[in-house]
């Protein structure tokens, strides 16, 4: 039996707390912003089947594997995996994966802060009313004016980072719990009202024709998936770990994965419901990028019975959707700072906040100044801009990769009768997700990537 551990950072104040502040760091731009418009890049249909067979089989598994990590060990991601595999008597080499997470979501978050700062220009902008009755060319000219402007999007990029280093300064708990229990259901709420607004369109049905429908797929496009799992489920990176590790003992943490999962993936296809009517009803292009949702949603805004007030409240939510992620994201890396250096939450926060604003104007440049300067790797990609580069390695190599190795770890490293009495589940469903985190999601990974690369 492990030793008893208690976090130095508190605890939830209880399991629903555990849940919303989970499926708080879930849910954000991955399901609204990413999911839509890398599904349209990458041709819908089997890209979907695809992305929701990596949530069950590979998603699932690892997010269980990794809350359990994280309760067990009680600390940041760094050293919960060193003090875990020193429990199990294995190399405190481990070490290495909570840095790699800790390199993740500092780099994630350089460019997440940068995107929600779009969508709080776009709060203003729909509040202003610009949006009334616009054509599609209309929305796409607004869209193009704001992004071309470095200037604009540095102040964004920095309203956003103060907002979101200012929580984590002041402890996860306080203020994550309240945010998540209202604006959660409320966005629910809204993206319903969108989907009802794409019913009118004419154009529904195809729309959930493109999102469902089996076509032509290509490895890179299944490696864009399975990546899209791990970001969307904040997995592979240590957020879900460390949130984790504020868990109290006596709370299942299978179901409240399955809750998580279940609750991001069905954000995750509404919004897909929501978008895809609109950019077939004004014969847009599906592929159109990561300016898809600020490309097609203010039309809806536009059009519909007390589109404003609509338009404003859904973006103002989409805002708090990402703030709850942002926070998870740069959760690890100020644990252990606090951990380890000393340092105080606040001045944790302040140091890396900063680094991460700096990284940050990468992906500001990224869209205007900077945007033909672009770099190929072979095998990999072609012509990606700083931006383009960053989520690639982050969400499609660094999030897989780290969730391997924490399938690896929970399955290989720890003794099984640590694994059972963390997860104190009963004996089949133990044995399941045992049987997948052993086999199936490495393997998995691994053939993914290989197929990505062109090597099978
Ligand atoms: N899951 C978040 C989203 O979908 C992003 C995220 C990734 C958060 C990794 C934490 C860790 O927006």
């Amino acid at each position: 039996m492990a030793e008893q551990r208690t976090s130095i950072h508190g605890q939830w104040t209880n399991r629903t707390v555990f849940i919303l502040a989970a499926t708080g760091s879930a849910v954000g731009l991955g399901n609204i912003w990413k999911f839509p418009y890398i599904a349209g890049e990458n041709g819908g249909g089997t890209f979907v089947l695809i992305y929701l067979l990596c949530i069950g089989l590979i998603g699932l598994p690892i997010m269980i594997a990794e809350i359990m990590l994280g309760r067990r060990g009680k600390q940041s991601p760094i050293n919960t995996m060193k003090a875990l595999a020193r429990d199990e008597h294995r190399n405190p080499g481990w070490v290495w994966l909570g840095w790699m997470g800790v390199l993740a979501g500092f780099l994630i978050l350089s460019y997440y802060s940068v995107i929600a700062g779009w969508a709080m220009s776009y709060i203003f902008r729909t509040a202003g009313g610009i949006f009334q009755g616009v054509t599609a060319d209309g929305v796409n000219s607004i869209f193009t004016d704001l992004v071309s402007d470095p200037e604009r999007l540095l102040a964004w990029h920095t309203i956003f980072m103060v907002m979101t280093m200012a929580v984590v300064a002041r402890g996860v708990k306080n203020g994550i719990e309240k945010a998540v229990t209202y604006l959660m259901p409320l966005l629910f709420g809204l993206l319903i009202i969108i989907v009802i607004y794409a019913m009118t369109t004419g154009h529904f049905m195809e729309g959930i024709d493109f999102l469902f429908s089996p076509g032509e797929i290509t490895g890179k496009a299944i490696l864009i998936a399975m990546g899209h799992a791990f970001f969307t489920l904040s997995l592979g990176m240590g957020a879900i770990m460390v949130y984790g590790s504020y868990l109290s003992d006596e709370h299942s943490i299978v179901q409240a994965s399955i809750m998580i999962a279940l609750a991001d993936t069905v954000v995750a296809l509404l919004a897909g419901m929501a978008i895809f009517p609109i950019v077939f009803a004004n014969g847009l292009e599906p592929g159109a990028g990561p300016g898809l949702i600020f490309q097609t949603l203010p039309i809806a805004f536009g059009h519909m019975q007390g589109g404003t007030l609509v338009g404003v409240v859904f973006f103002t939510l989409l805002v708090f959707a990402a703030w709850t992620s942002a926070i998870s994201l740069i959760e690890p890396a100020v644990a252990y700072l606090v951990e380890n250096l000393g340092y105080s939450r606040i001045y944790a926060a302040v140091t890396i906040g900063m680094l991460t604003w700096f990284v940050g104007l990468g992906t500001v440049f990224s869209f205007n100044v900077w945007k033909d300067k672009t770099l190929s790797i072979p095998y990999l990609f072609d012509n990606f801009t700083f931006f383009d580069t960053l989520d690639y390695l982050t969400a499609n190599i660094m999030l897989p990769l780290g969730g391997l190795f924490i399938a690896l770890f929970a399955a290989w490293v720890m003794r099984k009768e640590s694994t059972r009495e963390e997860l104190a589940t009963d004996p089949l469903m133990y044995n399941i997700w045992r049987f997948l985190v052993q086999f199936v999601t490495p393997l998995a990974v691994i053939v993914v990537f290989l197929k990505a690369v062109g090597a099978i």
